[in-house]
């Protein structure tokens, strides 16, 4: 995967990519990847299958670690620390896929995702928050989160990544139209997102959130 940074990009830059490489072996699936993502906002990767997307999210997480180039996030370098580490700086990941602890609860699933936080009050708030956004896992909180449908995994994973309260949102092949208004709404909350598809009816855009 290729890129060079976007034109539009006008505000202080939350996230700054520069010239990251990445390999697998003797693969290098990224080739010198360079984007910038402004504050407030939410950024689509496009790209055809294996074009890198979901390598350019793995880079940024820490979990395929770039060989070369830099990463910044707030103005630190990320791109040589352990992916616990970046979680705690405030970036969360949502996989490709669901990937729920499928013997757990709904909600010890949404707990495990504040594993980072002290502030137990903080903590039932962003419960609430999450329910609020997503019923059925109110409704559904005991239930072991293996038998959910395959959509209401999907939910409960993009939950328990928000439960870590993230300033940046990874979000790969996300199962929703993000320009809904109520998604926007929602994720405003987390600043900004980084969703990735590989289907043709997205275009790389830039949404204004409003908080
Ligand atoms: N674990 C791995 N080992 C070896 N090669 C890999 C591995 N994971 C990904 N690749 C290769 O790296 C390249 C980029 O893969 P990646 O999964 O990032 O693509 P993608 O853009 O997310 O594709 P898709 O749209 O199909 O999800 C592909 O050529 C893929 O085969
Ligand atoms: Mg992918």
């Amino acid at each position: 995967m290729r890129s060079s940074k976007p034109t539009w990009v006008r505000k202080k830059a939350l996230l700054k990519i520069n010239g990251i490489e990445t390999f697998y072996g003797n693969i290098r699936a990224l080739k010198g990847i360079s984007l910038d993502v402004p504050e407030g906002s939410i950024v689509t990767l496009l790209g055809a299958n294996g074009a890198g997307k979901t390598t350019t999210l793995k880079t940024i997480s820490g979990i395929t670690p770039a060989a070369t180039g830099t990463i910044e996030f707030m103005g630190q370098r990320i791109d040589r620390i352990a992916p616990e580490k970046i979680v705690r700086l405030g970036i969360s990941h949502v996989p490709e896929g669901r990937e729920v602890f499928k013997d757990l609860t709904v909600m010890e699933n949404l707990k495990m995702g504040a594993y980072t936080r002290k502030d137990q009050h903080e903590i039932t708030v962003s419960l609430q928050t999450v329910y609020a956004h997503y019923p059925i896992l109110r409704e559904r909180r005991n239930q072991l989160a293996g038998t959910l449908s395959g959509g209401e995994q999907q939910m409960l994973a993009i939950g328990r990544a928000l439960m870590s309260r993230p300033k940046l949102l990874l979000l790969d092949e996300p199962p929703w139209d993000w320009r809904r208004n109520s998604s926007k709404r929602f994720f405003a909350s987390s600043r900004i997102s980084i969703g990735t598809r590989a289907s043709p009816y997205c275009s790389l855009s830039k949404t204004p959130t409003k908080p």
